[in-house]
């Protein structure tokens, strides 16, 4: 039998972004700074996981009781507050591998197959007895908002009755992480046990995100590093920190001199951070002009769709009636 396409591409790519990857988990909480309600919201999450594992796994009770024990999160929040870090570091404290989804990407690489290879993906975490994570899940909740597309719509509801399926016989845990307050299948939504909010950091979270980036004793730092400076002068998310600190130190390393003499200092972090920032707000930007000079965004592409099915509508109207006048006519040929 041909395999399906998903483990085709699973096993055929090397490099490149891929739709599905398994991972060894690295990452733990300790590498995590949180707010305190996130923070919260997440141990609660970590408790049910590790009593669930208990239970079902290693106590068996999965395998008397199959079915209606999968437990799904939804972990909601801006980008680089920290979800994927988190899923990492739940399946790290389970002892599990990591099977993660790229969900739009895999939405899109196989127009009509999405189904069948969200099933699939079920299938190898079973195998592996892995955490499951559903990056990028907006994708399966808006489509079906925005979608005027009859095909599309087929198609997201058959995403959603096989998500239903498959959360019913898996005895796992499942995370969908979104970005937006996402406008999920109230069906699907029942079945999601728990959101967790990803909210951006405060200032002593921050001040501990730029901590944690750095290596606590082989990173070279200057004597006027400030964090609680950065932490206060710079709102940004810990995934903007993380860019920050690399282009700080690509910046140091860059510099004439020495290696033994080089280290990375506050004016680095601060064009970093800085640079990162500007970045962000020249891609808001971007998007929002776009919009204003009438380039296709979401809303005039429903539009594009609306006018063409109307043309089509038309054309299709105006060829029945012609076949029916050419019908009359040859009635009345050979009556006469
Ligand atoms: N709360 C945090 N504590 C420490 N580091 C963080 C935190 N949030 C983000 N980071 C850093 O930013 C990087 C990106 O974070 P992560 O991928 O977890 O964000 P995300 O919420 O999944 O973002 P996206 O929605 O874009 O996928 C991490 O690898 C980590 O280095
Ligand atoms: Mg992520």
């Amino acid at each position: 039998m041909a395999k399906p396409p998903l483990l085709r591409f699973f096993s055929g790519l090397i490099g490149g972004t891929r739709a599905v990857e398994s991972i060894v988990p690295r990452r733990t909480f300790d590498d995590v700074v949180l707010p305190p309600s996130t923070r919260r919201a997440l141990d609660q999450a970590l408790t049910q996981v590790t009593s669930h594992d208990l239970i079902f796994t290693r106590w068996g009770l999965g395998e008397r009781h199959p079915t209606g024990l999968a437990l799904a999160f939804n972990f909601a929040g801006p980008s680089g507050t920290g979800k994927t870090i988190c899923a990492e570091a739940i399946a790290h404290a389970l002892g599990r591998r990591l099977l993660l989804v790229r969900y739009a990407e895999l939405e899109s690489m196989w127009m009509g197959d999405t189904p069948k290879n969200v099933a699939e993906v079920f299938r190898l975490a079973r195998d592996e007895q892995a955490v499951l994570f559903f990056d990028e899940a907006d994708a399966i909740a808006t489509r079906r908002a925005v979608s005027f597309d009859q095909g599309s719509q087929r198609e997201s509801n058959l995403v959603v009755n096989v998500l239903l399926q498959e959360l019913e016989t898996f005895n796992g845990v499942v995370i969908f992480a979104t970005n937006l307050a996402a406008n999920f299948d109230p069906a699907f939504e029942r079945r999601l046990r728990t959101h967790v909010l990803f909210e951006m950091p405060g200032v002593e979270e921050r001040e501990r995100i730029w901590r944690v980036q750095l290596h606590p004793t082989k990173t070279p730092l200057a004597d006027d590093v400030d964090f609680r400076a950065l932490a206060k002068r710079y709102e940004g998310s810990g995934g903007d920190i993380r860019n920050a600190v690399l282009k700080a130190a690509l910046a140091a390393a860059s510099e004439p001199g020495p290696d033994a003499l080089k280290a990375i200092h506050q004016r680095h972090l601060d064009e970093g951070m800085r640079d990162v920032l500007a970045a962000r707000r020249v891609m808001r930007q971007s998007i929002l002009d776009g919009r204003a000079l009438g380039a296709t965004g979401p809303l005039e592409a429903v539009d594009a769709l609306g006018s063409g099915l109307g043309r089509r509508a038309a054309l299709a109207l105006g060829l029945s009636v012609a076949a029916l006048l050419v019908a009359l006519a040859a009635l009345a040929a050979t009556v006469l």
